[in-house]
């Protein structure tokens, strides 16, 4: 994992004033809103015997710890211990480690690394999630694999017409084009032009199908970001995912999924069992990849031409790596 990013880590309608366990990097948070709708990340592990506070509660904008009841306020000090008398001081060590956390387009974003670098740290855009015209489901998927893996699986172009023949993916037509590369400041995208598979289902029924090659476009953007563009001839799909490393080798990877077209209540069934049907095709190629933790080494791997996506990844990764930001976590 890479420090001095926001991660993107929840949706946002997810959090409430009910406490909520939140892994990352093997490190156990809570999650909570205040009164005022705002959220905050506290370590989990009370300070006092390490109860865990996701089972507490939140009273006067102060987390409960569930075992003896010691209130902590948003900035992680201690103001109330039940069990001391009147005249009792409350330890200054008394003070829960917090984490900076923000909301933005629908998702809820944590930042790792130095507390001080937070505010000047961009927050990726997410334009999707302001567009009326766009109908959005989401749902998350678990994984047993390194996250990073399951970014590259979200880069992969060349696996569609094998791990998704029968869905989007077209086994007659397994050539990738020329991918357009383009770069951001710590992210890149690709756009390619792929041979449709024929439409299934309700797909079939929408008014002009016809077999023009599919636009697509598919990127990244650090440190967990992964997104797809699918421009079919009759609207187009946007799918977002975060993925989120719990530990070494496991990820959930939460997904937004936004539609121009059937944009009906009705639709997001079918929507949601395609989207879930895609990661499901994926989840036992990527959780049988060797080694889980992609190498460091960019010549370990063979690259051609339809990795040149995945490639960038991995040098923006190694660049990271050489510029001193891989995160070490305490457990907890
Ligand atoms: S363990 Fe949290 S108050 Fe005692
Ligand atoms: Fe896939």
């Amino acid at each position: 994992m890479f420090k001095n990013f926001w991660y993107a880590i929840e949706f946002s309608e997810t959090i409430t004033e009910q406490p909520q366990l939140f892994v990352i990097g093997a490190q156990k948070l809570v999650l909570y809103r205040t009164s005022d709708r705002v959220v905050h990340a506290m370590s989990n592990r009370c300070v006092h015997r390490g109860g865990s506070l996701a089972q507490g509660t939140v009273v006067n904008n102060c987390i409960v710890c569930p075992y003896h009841g010691w209130h902590y306020q948003t900035d992680g000090a201690c103001v109330k211990i039940p069990s001391n008398l009147p005249n009792a001081k409350i330890p200054i060590q008394a003070n829960m480690p917090t984490y900076p956390i923000k909301e933005k387009d629908g998702w809820v974003w944590l930042f790792l690394g130095e507390v001080d670098r937070a505010e000047q740290t961009p927050i990726p855009d997410i334009p999707h999630f302001h567009d009326r015209n766009l109908r959005s489901i989401h749902g998350e998927f678990h994984w047993q694999v390194n996250y990073e893996r399951a970014i590259e699986n979200g880069l992969d172009f060349a696996h569609a017409p094998f791990v998704h023949a029968g869905a989007f993916g077209n086994p007659d037509a397994p050539e990738v084009g020329n991918l357009e590369i383009e770069q951001s400041e710590w992210g890149a995208s690709a756009t390619v032009f792929l041979k449709p598979s024929p439409p299934k289902g309700l797909w079939r029924f929408l008014a002009k199908v016809d077999r023009a090659d599919v636009k697509t476009r598919t990127g990244f953007l650090m440190p967990n970001l992964t997104f797809l563009e699918v421009f079919l001839p009759f609207g187009s799909l946007v799918i977002w995912t975060a993925h989120i490393p719990i530990d070494e080798h496991t990820t959930v990877s939460k997904w937004m999924n936004f539609r121009s077209f059937f944009t009906g209540k009705w639709a997001d069934g079918d929507a949601y069992r395609r989207t879930i049907k895609i990661f499901q095709q994926d989840r036992p190629i990527v959780e049988a990849q060797s080694p889980q933790v992609i190498p460091f080494d960019l010549t370990a791997e063979i690259h051609v031409q339809a990795d040149a996506l995945q490639l960038q990844y991995r040098q923006l990764r190694r660049q990271l790596v050489d510029l001193g930001c891989l995160l070490g976590m305490e457990q907890g």
